[in-house]
């Protein structure tokens, strides 16, 4: 396992959509691996593959509850009033924005060994699902914040 280099805002790889994974092999698994080690270390709670400069659909997601590792993920149902909350990213240092997410989202999408898998999640976890998968299309929360405050 390795820590990865994060991309930060004004990469433009970060605004680019990335691709499904076809085939788990050794690579994919070693990215997850890598992925949710790089989180870690950041103390995030989320990271999503072109966060460490790759343009796959990879999402790793700890929001203390456990390690939630995603392959080609999508939102299936969400419900709910739109929340407003808080969100960071380790791409953005140093600016944390309110954001609208649904209260509650439905994920699916494949583990590390290949089976679907799918994942309910509530309010924060609803707002990390959303918040990687945004990754994925090449959205940042600050293009969707209602308001900005600088932390540093
Ligand atoms: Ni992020």
């Amino acid at each position: 396992m390795a820590i990865r280099h994060i991309v930060k805002k004004g990469d433009e790889i970060l605004g680019k959509k990335s691709k499904k994974i076809d085939v788990i092999n050794q690579r994919v698994i070693e990215l997850l691996d890598d992925m949710a080690q790089t989180m870690y270390e950041n103390n995030g709670v989320g990271l999503a593959a072109p966060q460490v400069g790759i343009l796959r659909r990879l999402v790793v997601i700890d929001i203390g509850e456990g390690l939630i590792e995603l392959i080609n993920p999508e939102i299936i149902e969400f419900s709910g009033d739109a929340v407003l909350g808080e969100e960071g990213c380790l791409s953005v240092p140093g600016i944390v924005g309110k954001v609208n997410r649904p209260m509650y989202v439905k994920v699916k999408g494949l583990n590390r060994n290949g089976d679907e898998v799918e994942y309910e999640g509530s309010e924060y976890l609803a707002r990390a699902f959303c918040h990687e998968i945004d990754h994925l299309e090449g959205i940042l929360f600050t293009e969707k914040a209602e308001s900005i405050t600088y932390i540093e």
